[in-house]
């Protein structure tokens, strides 16, 4: 059984052209003008993107008390409805539990997946246990280990812990990703606020200011340069972690940053809303900034220092985000978007003119696709890749409203946003997984994605690193002592 998808205008990361496309089981198998196959999809006024890659979700996780309301059955439907194909979400072993046990726990609540899935496994302890089996990890197909530097008596890991993991990162080929706040200042802020009365969600931001995110990411930058070792930072958010990225890039660093939706569209207005419950459901870390840190964030994209547009998809219903009233450090930390994400990143970059089509397609899916070392079975449209496609009208439009959405829960952080631009077809390893509203992936037809550490990148640091390697200068002549 083929498919052949017609009429339409393929864009990637480097070209725009009009082909037809053949799917032959799970993998394009032609690409021309002319094509014909037992199957006829029309794209006549459409643009045929590869499938949208996340790399940044957490699906049912375990955290600040509670677990996340979606799940990989809703959080993967939510995916497919907003054109994204593959999904990456972390895998967080216990106090003292060892991370191939984790991953067990993690494989498991993978089963009922809709999309494609892989795992960044993170480093939440620090001991020989986790030493030992990091190549391990490496074996199982996850080449990036995620480190805290926020969360303080939970998730953060302190610097020696995230030097000494970080070198062995570098020694299996392995990538080190940071959530980077300064854990230590966030805790005493918190304390501080509460102590002064200031217990609304208004306060969150105020525990985590800017500078705070700044900080960490040029501390986890120069901890990566030492241990030989490139750096991926999640959901930078402003122009202070911006700018830290930037300057080791013109150094020749290797580090990549990660913008999320949200943070290049909504901002700190929204702490300001006098309803709490508006407010409580914004309440992410690192949390929306002042508006002036978008055109960093929107510039770094178009500029090439920052590479990847995620979600940081962690969805908390209402009820969950009132564990937090009174107390602004129990509210928990999280929003969703996941099925947002394509449809506001094209309505609000490409529509204004501040992205191209063809740099849409590269921080969507493309980019992220060659750090995660997938490339190019995903995040391409080549003969011999998965078939992991959308078919975007850049006419449909629509409200953005809870009451649509197939996440669980109970509102939108971009409710009433109205987009021009949206994947009405999502294809899914040649299977039709999403079409017009309706989600037919079944629960479970997502597959594991094997990603093998020594990227190209780790390849090229690391050559580099022991060519400029500390020597020792053998001398000819040793001056006699005391002369
Ligand atoms: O607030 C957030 N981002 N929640 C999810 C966990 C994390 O820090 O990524
Ligand atoms: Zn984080
Ligand atoms: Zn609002
Ligand atoms: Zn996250």
């Amino acid at each position: 059984m083929t498919t052949v998808i017609k009429g339409g205008t393929i864009v990637t990361a480097d070209l725009t052209y009009k082909a037809d496309i053949l799917i032959d089981g799970d993998k394009i198998a032609a690409i021309g003008p002319d094509l014909s196959g037992d199957e006829v999809i029309d794209a006549s006024g459409a643009y045929i993107m590869p499938g949208g890659i996340d790399p940044h979700t957490h699906m049912e996780m375990p955290f600040m008390g509670t677990f996340s309301a979606d799940d990989f059955d809703t959080g993967t439907a939510a995916a497919l409805a907003g054109g994204t194909t593959m999904t990456v979400d972390f895998c967080l072993p216990d106090p003292d539990q060892g991370p191939l046990d984790a991953l067990q726990t993690w494989f498991q609540k993978a089963g009922p997946a809709r999309t494609d899935y892989s795992f960044h496994m993170g480093v939440t302890w620090w001991g020989q246990k986790f030493f030992d089996e990091m190549p391990k990890v490496v074996d199982a197909g996850i080449n990036t280990f995620k480190h805290f530097m926020a969360y303080k008596g939970a998730l953060m890991v302190n610097d020696d812990e995230m030097f000494a993991s970080f070198t062995r990162c570098a020694e299996i080929g392995a990538m080190p990703l940071v959530h980077a706040e300064n854990g230590d200042v966030v805790a005493f802020l918190q304390q501080k606020l509460m102590a002064e009365g200031n217990n609304g969600p208004e306060a969150h931001a105020f525990s985590r200011p800017p500078e705070v995110e700044g900080e960490a990411v040029n501390r986890a930058i120069m901890i990566a340069d030492q241990a030989g070792v490139p750096l991926y930072v999640v959901h930078t958010s402003c122009e202070q972690a911006h700018e830290a990225i930037r300057r080791a890039r013109q150094k020749g660093m290797r580090v990549f940053g990660e913008p999320l939706i949200q943070h290049l569209v909504l901002d700190d207005g929204e702490y300001r809303h006098p309803d709490w419950d508006h407010a409580a459901r914004r309440v992410m870390s690192p949390p929306f900034r002042d508006k002036s840190h978008q055109d960093s964030l929107w510039a770094g994209l178009a500029a090439g220092s920052l590479q990847v547009v995620a979600t940081d998809h962690c969805a908390f219903t209402t009820k969950q985000k009132r564990m937090g009233l009174g107390d602004f450090t129990k509210i928990p930390n999280g929003t969703g978007g996941l099925e947002d994400r394509l449809s506001v990143l094209w309505t609000k970059g490409v529509v204004t003119g501040r992205l191209t089509m063809n740099e849409f397609v590269a921080v969507t899916s493309t980019n992220i696709a060659k750090i995660l070392n997938v490339y190019p079975k995903k995040g391409a449209i080549l003969v011999g890749a998965d078939a992991d496609l959308i078919v975007f009208d850049p006419k449909a439009t629509k409200t953005i409203s809870a009451k649509t959405q197939k996440s669980a829960i109970d509102y939108n952080v971009f409710e009433g946003v109205e987009v021009t631009g949206m994947p009405v077809m999502t294809f899914s390893r040649g299977k039709l997984a999403y079409k017009e509203g309706d989600v037919r992936a079944e629960k479970g037809d997502g597959r594991f994605v094997e990603r093998s550490a020594n990227a190209p990148v780790n390849k090229a640091l690391s050559t580099w690193k022991e060519l400029t390697a500390p020597r020792k200068v053998e001398r000819t002549g040793i001056p006699m002592s005391g002369v």
